[in-house]
């Protein structure tokens, strides 16, 4: 495997025209879920992320056959779908944990390896299969390899203690082809919770609830060919709308977005001091010479995105006066601050609280990203500097975000990727 770096030649006065992808955690879903129909899947506005690749190669060395046509994915069914997924595949990223309740409802058995992702603190599935098991399912390990088997899947009640996504989905996902009914009370509202509800109702689920508190599923024994366009990424979105609000440019404009998956980044925004025309599908933002402090906490949707906590913190360099922002949600979610100290960053961990104190002229450095969304602050950060930056391991960055070598081009903003 090639070692990749990324060299972005900062530029502070950054401004144009970027366009948000398809969604990566709605993809990471979909794409194992497809699994589930009976007849031929066809996706649209997949993301062109690495995330995404890793799972259509996942679902091609279990027998279904994936054929690229333009921009469209399609998965061709296969009923004798294999159950092993013992492939290093799939401790690439978190998102091969769906595998597990899609194929617990295809064939009643999976043996695979766990999931791997982002290093975030612990990030256990308990709640996954807690409900597995609450569905008849029975949960093993062996070899360190984790065994699901159910002779029948059953609808049941199942009351989450946190409103997990990844639980949510998966449950949905097992829920969507049992027996009888099943309702998953306390469970995410994430935008991308009901855009795997609205993939699997597209091909005859029976879905309710998806995007409130309780979501209600008919277990159905048949799905049928669809043809599916997957939501914008709000992550992607937020981080370059992050970026406009940094820069001192004259103004970005975020394309293909929809506007309410990132209101309360938005709210934020807004009230330290940027300016904002939101329109239908996209948000213009400029900044501001004296934008204010602020305080924020993250939280599950609708409250502020964790996954915009890191990104948020290079903007807050660029603030004059004390920011902060707690984290509630992951345990070890802060990768990015040694590393924009090394960029000359005031900034520091308190309990699960980042204070950053700007304004800071960020100084060009050497840094290395560990985790997707740290290198997107990592990113922004660079784009911010008066110099060039070499940011190393950025292979975490190309897991989530699309083509960010050609969108930051769109904003003036020149990087190079470089293969050791
Ligand atoms: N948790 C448990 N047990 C479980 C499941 C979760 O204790 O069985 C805990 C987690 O450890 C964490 C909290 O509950 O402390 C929330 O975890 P959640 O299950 O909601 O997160 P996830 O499914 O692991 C997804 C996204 C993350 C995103 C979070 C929160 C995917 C593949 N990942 O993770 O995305 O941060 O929801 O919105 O969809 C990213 O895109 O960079 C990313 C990390």
């Amino acid at each position: 495997m090639n070692i990749i770096k990324l060299k972005i030649y900062g530029n502070k006065n950054l401004y144009g025209e970027v366009q948000i992808g398809g969604c990566k955690n709605s993809a990471v879903a979909i794409i194992p879920a497809a699994i589930l129909c009976d007849e031929e899947v066809r996706l649209q506005n997949v993301p062109q992320i690495d995330d995404c690749y890793t799972l259509l190669e996942i679902l091609s060395t279990i027998g279904h056959q994936v054929i690229f046509e333009d921009l469209d994915i399609i998965i061709k069914p296969n009923q004798k779908t294999k159950t092993n997924l013992v492939t290093s595949l799939v401790s690439k990223l978190r998102g091969s944990y769906y595998f597990l309740g899609a194929l617990l409802a295809k064939r009643k058995k999976v043996k695979t390896l766990y999931p791997g992702g982002c290093n975030l603190g612990a990030r256990p599935i308990n709640y996954h299969l807690d409900g597995f098991q609450k569905m008849n399912a029975r949960v093993s390990e062996k070899d360190n390899l984790l065994i699901l088997k159910a002779k029948k899947l059953c609808g049941t009640t199942i009351d989450l203690e946190f409103p997990s996504v990844g639980a949510t989905i998966n449950l949905m996902l097992a829920a969507t082809k049992a027996k009888g009914t099943t309702i998953i009370n306390n469970c995410a509202q994430e935008p991308e919770v009901e855009d795997v509800a609205n993939f699997l109702n597209s091909m005859g689920a029976k879905i309710t609830g998806a995007g409130t508190n309780q979501i209600i599923i008919e277990g159905v024994n048949k799905l049928y060919k669809t043809t599916y366009k997957l939501m914008p990424d709000r992550i992607e979105a937020g981080t370059y709308l992050i970026l406009g609000a940094s820069s001192s440019g004259s103004g970005v404009t975020v394309k293909n977005m929809n506007p309410h998956h990132v209101r309360s980044l938005l709210d934020l925004l807004s009230e330290i001091g940027c300016e904002l025309i939101v329109n239908e599908d996209s948000v213009f933002i400029k900044s501001n010479d004296t934008l204010k402090p602020f305080h924020v906490e993250v939280g599950p949707y609708p409250a502020f995105p964790t996954d915009l906590q890191q990104p948020l913190c290079s903007l807050m360099t660029q603030i004059e006066g004390t920011s902060s922002v707690k984290e509630t949600i992951f345990h070890n979610r802060f990768s990015q601050i040694p590393e924009l100290s090394k960029m000359n960053a005031n900034i520091y961990l308190q309990d699960n609280t980042i204070y950053v104190t700007g304004i800071t002229n960020l100084t060009p450095s050497h840094v290395i990203a560990y985790d997707l969304r740290g290198a997107a602050s990592l990113v922004i950060a660079a784009a911010l500097c008066d110099g060039t930056t070499i940011i190393e391991n950025i292979e975490v960055f190309f897991r989530g975000y699309e083509k960010p070598v050609e969108k930051l081009a769109k904003l003036n903003i020149t990087a190079e990727v470089i293969k050791d």
